[in-house]
């Protein structure tokens, strides 16, 4: 048995002969689907999500770059939409290829994982994106799905001459079935900013974190390379970062996600948690001609 491959013009499945399978919509590159062997869902997506290419999905995984959140004023970036223009242009794929590499590979036995390559590039954007940020680019973008986990890697290259400064992350909507049954582990001691109560500096003293109310909060120069969600007290995943120090821990909860067009249904946050890793702290400054790469491996542990 082998990978199974199926693509229209707007997305590309892949399903292992093991039956973990992942969705990917070229609109922004966003997974919008990672199960299980058993069939089981990995990601939480809005039931109203626009999947048509005119709108950033509500859900799955969006790629948020080269700004995350509203963009600063005084910045390169400052013309550019909330989290950039990744996640609503559409991005290119590039190809698969299918390996037995760790860390993704249980067997050995091949045909144990399959990677998917997307690109974006400066030269595809739109006239007005490229105005907005006049940079020349290129990422690639690419998601492997293996028996223990998807993998989602970042590659960022400056194809120009100007140094340019970018922000990444993977704004990754993991799906739970009961928020008050789940805890996230891993963030003791680490420094963030809560942008629900003005931006203010604090430090994590929980060592298990309870979602009770709208979560907004950029934890930042974490130590710990793994962040776990865990439901009942049992792991449910985890969430490896790779060269990337930051983690945002997002939920909407009752009255943001009213506010929410395409959050559907209303009380779908009691059934998600976002835990986003990325580098959005602080600025990644590339020179021209450099590249860099970063990304998380996510394990559901079901
Ligand atoms: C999170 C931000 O990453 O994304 C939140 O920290 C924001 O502040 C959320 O509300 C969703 O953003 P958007 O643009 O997809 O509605």
């Amino acid at each position: 048995p082998s990978v199974d491959i199926s693509s229209d013009n707007s997305r590309i499945t892949a399903r292992l002969p093991t039956g973990e399978s992942v969705e990917v919509l070229l609109y922004g590159a966003t997974v919008i689907s990672w199960k299980n062997g058993n069939g089981a869902e990995n990601l939480w997506l809005s039931e109203k999500a626009v999947l048509d290419g005119s709108k950033a999905v509500r859900g799955g995984i969006p790629v948020v770059f080269p700004v995350f959140g509203p963009p600063p004023k005084d910045h390169a970036t400052s013309a550019l939409p909330q989290h950039g223009f990744a996640r609503n242009n559409r991005w290119e794929y590039l190809g698969k290829s299918s390996s037995e590499s760790a860390p993704l590979s249980k067997s050995g036995a091949g045909d144990d994982t399959v990677k998917l390559d997307f690109g974006l590039y400066s030269s595809a954007l739109p006239e007005d994106a490229r105005k907005k940020w006049p940079y020349d680019f290129g990422l690639v973008y690419s998601v492997t799905l293996g028996r223990e986990g998807l993998q989602t890697m970042m590659n960022v290259r400056n194809e120009g001459k100007e140094p340019f400064e970018f922000q990444v992350l993977m704004h990754t909507y993991l799906k739970v079935s009961d928020i008050s049954k789940t805890t996230i582990t891993g963030l003791l001691s680490a420094p963030y900013i809560d942008k629900v109560l003005n931006a203010t500096a604090h430090t994590e003293s929980n060592h298990a974190i309870s979602i009770t109310g709208e979560v907004d909060r950029v934890y930042h120069s974490l130590k710990q390379s793994t962040t776990s969600v865990l439901e009942d007290g049992k792991p449910r995943y985890d969430v490896v970062r790779d060269n990337l120090d930051d983690t945002v821990l997002w939920n909407p909860w009752t009255e943001k996600a009213a506010g929410m067009g395409d959050f559907y249904p209303k009380d779908g946050f009691k059934h998600m948690v976002c835990v986003e890793v990325g580098a959005v702290n602080s600025w990644t400054k590339l020179d021209g001609g450099e590249s860099w790469e970063g990304g998380q491996l996510i394990k559901s542990l079901l």
